[in-house]
């Protein structure tokens, strides 16, 4: 049900793209469901470029054999279609449950529009049930953790933080950096969690995107809620 909820979202953002567009494409199980959709127009000669948001992204595409470039050949990207494992009443989003919360936020920031796409259940009031994933450099990667609760105890957010693992080892990034996944309770202003994070030397990214949404697609039981910002 989840699937098709995700598929009737990703079918609507589709109803967004324009062909000749430079499209940002998105990580995870919904935004795979757009690319899905996107190779069956392409197969039927739609036009379009994608620059994927992780490697995982770009092999999916690659096998759909969508035309793919890089940020640096078209400078702004018309639209990056995203997915989401949060989202607020402001539309600001909790992402990197996959992992790709740096190239995603690269693209996103890099396009004129970002539209969400997600199933319903997404939607919260406020961002923080789901853990807050922050990418950092191995480099002392355990002292960085450490500064980062700190800091964030100070300005009343007081949590643990878990090393993101893969077949026991610790989880890599594309960019061959590490996550942690924060517990810090119900996130208030994600604006400020947001600039204290990325003020810590070693965090690379968080995954808190603040004012990036433009376009939120909910898939639903019985069709889409769409909510603009
Ligand atoms: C990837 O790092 C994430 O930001 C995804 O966008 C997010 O986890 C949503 O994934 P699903 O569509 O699989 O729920």
């Amino acid at each position: 049900m989840s699937k098709e909820k995700k598929i009737i979202a990703a079918k609507k953002a589709f109803e967004y793209v324009e062909e000749g567009m430079k499209l940002g494409l998105g990580t995870g199980s919904t935004a795979d469901e757009f690319t899905k959709i996107l190779s069956e127009n392409v197969k039927d000669g739609f036009e379009i470029i994608c620059i994927p948001t992780s490697e995982n992204t770009k092999k999916l595409a690659e096998s759909l054999k969508i035309p793919l470039g890089n940020l640096e050949d078209y400078n702004i990207l018309d639209i990056t279609i995203d997915g989401a494992d949060e989202i607020d009443d402001s539309l600001s989003l909790l992402k990197g449950g996959g992992g790709a919360l740096l190239r995603e936020k690269i693209i996103a920031f890099n396009s004129k529009k970002m539209i969400v796409i997600a199933d319903d259940s997404k939607k919260v009031s406020k961002l923080g049930d789901f853990k807050l994933p922050i990418e950092v450099i191995a480099f002392e990667h355990d002292t960085t953790i450490k500064r980062v609760l700190e800091k964030l105890e100070v300005i009343g957010y007081s949590g643990t933080a878990s090393l993101r693992m893969l077949n026991d080892l610790p989880f890599q990034t594309d960019s061959k950096n590490l996550i942690y996944d924060l517990s810090i309770g119900l996130i208030k202003e994600p604006s400020d969690i947001d600039n204290l994070l990325n003020s810590i030397p070693g965090v690379v990214e968080n995954g808190l995107f603040v004012d990036m949404a433009n376009i939120v697609i909910l898939g639903e039981e019985n069709g889409v809620k769409i909510i603009e910002k």
